[in-house]
């Protein structure tokens, strides 16, 4: 049976199973049936209205309603790079996929791009009467306290939010969706504010050739709300028991820093990569071409490369922005995604797939109906 028959058979049956409900219960209340017949009564009215708002609650998905990004005002290309280190720009493109990266100044924090990527989405909630009642931060390079999530709330006077970061590396932004979308779902919430904001540029050895040309720095966000028409179709995330040492940071000359394995934290990348994608699409039985555009973590073209062939999916799909912003972490899927929506590349309706993995190792993948 297709979902979507599914789907139609379960809210037919429920509906079904409400009206005898609400029959009974006005059976009952019309008969005197004395203290325990209105108990009853009331017991079944109960279970009516919580099967009503349940049924409600399947139609409201979470949806995309704007989007923003910040990339600090510092460049610095490969050929930056070859004045500092022993490396070269064809070696870094052929071997990345990589050309520039987005550097914080003086000027910037991991905090200060978190909140400069906000003011467009503030504005929009503002204007459209909608309060924020969840601001939820993905990041790993973020020492702060209070939480960055609570310092925008602070800077924007948005009260009585839940507001935390989470820190899930690379995979963050899915994982920060992940309960975004719980919190719609099982709260009835309706404004939520998603953030991926990372400073790689904070972690990284600039003397080691083979970390300093992955990475760079940013910050994106999403505004989410409950709509009954497109949003988030499935989600799941996950993290695995024996890679914490393939990727880290170490306290090296009183600095974390970051230090990696990178042919086996690339092995693992395509083939987590692909499980996540593969079971997300057969646990909700999607078909893969019914895809528009797959929203990837951007860490190296050559792992995308491996993982849309295993996929089937034609590369012509890829959302690539990775040549100019590098891998910026729990910042690439929301920055990649701000720049395809305003290029006009991604449009309202399309189907999307997000896939991301970080140190963890995590992982998640998401189904959303932009
Ligand atoms: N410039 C020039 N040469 C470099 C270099 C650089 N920046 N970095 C490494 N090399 C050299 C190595 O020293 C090695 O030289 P040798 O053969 O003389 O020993 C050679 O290039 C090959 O190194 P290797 O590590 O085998 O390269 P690779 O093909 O595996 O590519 C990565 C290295 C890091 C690009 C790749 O492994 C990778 O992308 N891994 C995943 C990283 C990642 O995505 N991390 C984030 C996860 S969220």
């Amino acid at each position: 049976m297709s979902f979507s028959l599914k789907m139609m058979n379960n809210n037919k049956s429920q509906s079904n199973r409400i009206q005898s409900v609400k029959m009974e219960s006005a059976k009952m209340k019309s008969a005197n049936t004395g203290y325990y017949g209105q108990k009853l009564y009331r017991k079944h009215l109960h279970l009516y209205i919580n099967e009503k708002s349940q049924r409600n609650n399947m139609k409201q998905k979470t949806s995309i309603l704007a989007l923003a990004s910040y990339l600090p005002d510092k460049k610095i290309t490969n050929q930056d790079l070859e004045k500092i280190l022993d490396t070269s720009n064809e070696w870094i493109v052929k071997r990345t996929g990589i050309a520039n990266r987005h550097i914080m100044t003086d000027q910037d924090t991991v905090t200060s791009m978190a909140i400069s990527n906000c003011a467009p989405l503030i504005e929009i909630a503002a204007k459209e009467k909608r309060a924020i009642t969840s601001v939820i931060v993905a990041t790993s390079t973020s020492l702060t306290m209070p939480s960055i999530a609570c310092q925008v709330c602070n800077h924007y006077d948005i009260d009585n939010a839940f507001a935390f970061d989470v820190n899930a590396a690379c995979s963050g932004f899915i994982y920060a969706l992940n309960l975004a979308n719980d919190r719609i779902k099982n709260h009835q919430e309706d404004c939520i504010l998603v953030i991926g904001v990372d400073a790689m540029s904070q972690i990284i050895d600039w003397k080691d050739r083979s970390t300093a040309v992955l990475f760079g720095d940013g910050s994106g966000a999403v505004l989410l709300n409950r709509s009954d028409r497109s949003g988030l179709v499935a989600i799941k995330c996950g993290s695995s028991a024996n890679g914490s040492e393939m990727l880290k940071t170490e306290s090296k000359n009183g600095q974390s820093q970051l230090t990696m394995q990178g042919k086996e934290v690339f092995k693992y990348a395509v083939e987590k990569l692909f499980q996540a994608a593969s079971n997300l699409l057969s646990e909700h039985h999607i078909d893969v071409e019914s895809i528009d555009w797959i929203v990837p973590h951007q860490a190296n073209i050559r792992i995308l490369q491996q993982l849309m062939k295993k996929l089937c999916i034609p590369e012509h799909k890829l959302i690539l922005t990775l040549k100019n912003h590098a891998n910026t972490s729990a910042a690439s899927i929301p920055l990649a995604l701000d720049s395809a929506t305003k290029s006009g590349k991604i449009k309202r309706g399309d189907r999307l797939l997000f896939l991301a993995f970080g140190a963890g190792f995590t992982w998640g993948a998401a189904i959303l109906d932009y």
